[in-house]
């Protein structure tokens, strides 16, 4: 009797030992196994023990061994439970809880404000052009009419590869290579990268995006430029924007003039505005009659054709968009900053 006592207690504690380093369902069938098996389960041997006992030793004897079966079916029980439960829970969405939010990215900011471009002339009959960012001095200036050692050159502060070749400094290069290879009518707008020897601060870049614009036709007028580019900046900005024509000079149209908008920052209302210095307009394009010269370098008869081009710095005008004031932030690759201007 003192013996199976004993076992009693070895078996009990045994059996708390290794419930708890269960893990799975398979675990705990194991050791049910090992405790109440019909033929070999520690219980069952138990039984077997009984058999060899005095009679007036069996009650007692059977009421300890029956205590120790309840003990581990009740926690068995117990545990097969929490198993059920923990796996329900995995199997219960709640599907009123908010999606995780996946970010999944997004063109840049530049890059969506030139579509954004792009969408407006397209949808005035223009076609999208392309060319190199690599030019010869022909296409970047000669051809543009600005000749050898002339001074406006160095208005376009040049970043040299070679003597001849150069990265180019504006979009304007491709209106030639666009003439070159197609006759008018000619209606486009060349958007792309151009480089110049710049340090960079809050309104200059060394490399920075263009648009350029080009309409060659019988009969283009000034009044074409004017009304082509009210239209493409009211759509772009809003349509009460306020926009202003100054005389200005470049080499290759003749007349030539500067675009300026009102300030988007203060709206020409603060003389103290770090924007637009106080002035309340802002310059964004450059713009003109092609000059008759740069016609007859492409050979197209400045008698029978005329023409208009622009062009426009999309950073510059995509900071006023946004009213950021330094242009540096849309090439430091914050995603918050980045997230902050495509949401607006
Ligand atoms: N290429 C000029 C620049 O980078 C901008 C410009 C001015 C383009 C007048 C034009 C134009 O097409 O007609 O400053």
């Amino acid at each position: 009797m003192k013996e199976l006592k004993k076992k009693i207690e070895k078996y009990k504690t045994q059996f708390n030992r290794e419930i708890t380093l269960i893990q799975d369902k398979k675990g705990l069938q194991e050791l049910r196994n090992l405790f109440l098996s019909r033929k070999k389960g520690y219980v069952s041997l138990l039984f077997e023990d009984f058999k060899t006992l005095k009679p007036e030793e069996r009650p007692e004897a059977g009421k300890i061994i029956n205590e120790l079966k309840e003990y581990v079916q009740t926690k068995l029980q117990a545990l097969q439970e929490e198993f059920s439960t923990a796996k329900k829970v995995e199997k219960t969405y709640d599907l009123t809880l908010p999606g995780k939010d996946i970010y999944l990215g997004s063109p840049h900011p530049i890059v969506h404000f030139q579509q954004e471009i792009e969408q407006i002339f397209l949808t005035m009959g223009f076609t999208i052009e392309e060319g190199p960012e690599i030019e010869t001095d022909y296409y970047n200036f000669e051809a543009l009419n600005f000749p050898q050692h002339h001074p406006a050159r160095d208005d376009w502060d040049t970043l040299y590869i070679k003597d001849d070749l150069l990265l180019r400094t504006h979009t304007s290069p491709v209106q030639i290579r666009v003439m070159e290879k197609k006759k008018p009518p000619i209606r486009i707008i060349i958007p792309g990268k151009v480089f110049r020897k710049e340090t960079p601060d809050p309104t200059h870049l060394p490399m920075f995006f263009q648009v350029e614009g080009l309409v060659i036709d019988v009969g283009i007028t000034f009044a074409h430029l004017k009304g082509t580019l009210e239209y493409f900046l009211k759509a772009l900005f809003n349509e009460n924007i306020k926009i202003r024509f100054r005389p200005s000079f470049f080499p290759f149209t003749e007349p030539s003039a500067e675009v300026d908008i009102e300030c988007t920052v203060c709206d020409g209302k603060n003389e103290d505005c770090r924007v637009c210095g106080g002035s309340g307009w802002i310059e964004i394009l450059g713009a003109g009659m092609v000059d008759p010269q740069v016609l007859k370098n492409v050979n197209i008869d400045p008698e029978r054709y005329s023409g208009f081009a622009f062009g426009m710095g999309i950073d510059r005008t995509a900071m006023f968009a946004f009213q950021i004031s330094d242009m540096r932030n849309f090439y430091e690759n914050d995603l918050r900053f980045i997230r902050q201007v495509l949401r607006k």
